[in-house]
């Protein structure tokens, strides 16, 4: 038995992990994961978790009974506020279908499962993703028979948006196309399309009837504001574009191993909406039967008690905060101390969690083998990596790589 399984490569982010764990080397750094760590190179739990944790654990009424199969009423509820506005229209219509996922992957497959199956595709069941985009992406359409397609997203000449290319595919593409969109802190590349750009792409996302497949991880993250992070998403709301929205708290409340997420799909009519919401039932059901509490918990007790919720946003300042620094400060070494040859601004101009360096696939193993410094072999850095104490010798292994 089992002769006919091939030996499949380790995953390219979490391999990272494990090599940084087993490498002895005292000055090593981890830039894989897009996960944060504090000054000391040390997961964050989140002031505001570690209290609502604690009232969880005092809260004698708690049970460990089954959550209903779309999830957490409050959780569920509070998300959708969260992305799509507290006085989002669609959500008072009743025109939303919110449910809870495991975190923003079981998102992303709960959403590719349900289009795979009702969506009506203009020919092939195929989804444009951003070149490039976070490697999952293409596994999980794959898995339900969804082929990924590529439009131009990065331009490695500028180390910015390809915007043209971007307008091109978006003009190209049959009508009623399936486009996975980053709603903020693009992954990998920290490059977003500028709010006047969102406008543009709208507009023809409009004219073609495409659908917008929005995965939004890192709320919060880009711009350290909630609101801010969720402008492009809510602005294609407005215009009455087709679309659901993947939404992880992982990264923005620290509850990364907790997997909590959800799906939002925005429908026309609350008719439609109970029709959608009755299948991704069914779905789920046959997937996980029904998602996991603790952590939807403590995001529902966030969201929905102003004091905690006001408790979240410093700590998510907090983070944002941290990396923007390290974004400046590591802009600063290169170009004023070291002199690194190239040009750097996409360092402080790129947003969220990873900057894109623009290294070479070479370069990026030579900081890897030669230096102790684990990145994806693409060139992305998490910042979140990066603290006062390491900065400086990431700096210097950086220059060496550039100068060769
Ligand atoms: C990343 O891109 O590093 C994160 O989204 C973690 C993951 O699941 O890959």
């Amino acid at each position: 038995t089992w002769n006919n399984v091939p030996l499949a490569p380790p995953d390219s982010i979490f391999k990272l992990t494990a090599a940084y764990k087993a490498d002895p080397y005292p000055h090593k750094i981890n830039l894989g994961v897009g996960a944060y760590r504090d000054d000391d190179s040390k997961p964050w739990v989140l002031p505001v978790v570690k209290k609502a944790s604690q009232i969880i654990l005092n809260d004698a009424t708690l049970d460990h009974e089954y959550l209903p199969i779309t999830g957490l009423s409050e959780f569920v509820t509070g998300a959708a506020r969260l992305i799509l506005g507290e006085n989002s229209p669609a959500i008072s219509e009743g025109r939303v279908v919110s449910v809870q996922t495991i975190s923003g992957t079981g998102a992303n497959h709960l959403g590719a499962l349900f289009l795979s199956r009702y969506y009506h595709f203009n020919g092939d069941k195929a989804i444009y993703l951003s070149d490039p985009t976070w490697a999952n992406h293409f596994a999980i359409f794959n898995n339900v028979g969804i082929k990924p397609l590529l439009y131009p997203y990065y331009d490695p000449k500028t180390i910015g948006l390809d915007f043209t290319g971007f307008i091109a595919t978006l003009q190209s593409a049959p009508e009623r196309s399936v486009f996975l969109l980053h709603a903020c802190a693009h992954n990998p590349t920290g490059v977003d399309p500028t709010e006047e750009q969102w406008k543009t792409i709208a507009d023809v996302v409009v004219a073609k009837q495409h659908y917008a497949f929005f995965d939004t991880a890192y709320q919060g993250f880009a711009s350290g504001d909630l609101e801010r992070d969720a402008t492009a998403v809510r602005y294609f709301v407005s215009r009455g574009v087709p679309l659901l929205v993947c939404q992880s708290f992982a990264k923005n409340a620290g509850l990364y191993g907790e997997r909590v997420g959800a799906l939002h799909i925005v429908t026309p009519t609350k008719e439609t909406a109970d029709r959608v919401r009755s299948q991704l039932s069914v779905l789920q059901r046959s997937e996980i039967s029904n998602p996991p509490s603790y952590g939807a918990r403590i995001v529902a007790l966030i969201l929905n008690n102003p004091e905690l919720f006001e408790e979240w946003k410093a700590d998510i300042r907090t983070m944002a905060g941290r990396i923007i620094q390290m974004r400046k400060e590591l802009y600063r070494l290169l170009t004023e101390e070291l002199k690194t040859p190239g040009n750097w601004e996409h360092i402080v101009n790129q947003i969220g969690m990873f900057s894109f360096t623009g290294i070479s696939e070479v370069q990026s193993k030579a900081l890897t083998e030669g230096a102790h410094v684990y990145l994806t072999t693409n060139g992305r850095i998490s910042m979140a990596g990066l603290n006062s104490k390491n900065i400086r010798y990431f700096a210097e292994a950086l220059d060496g790589v550039v100068r060769g």
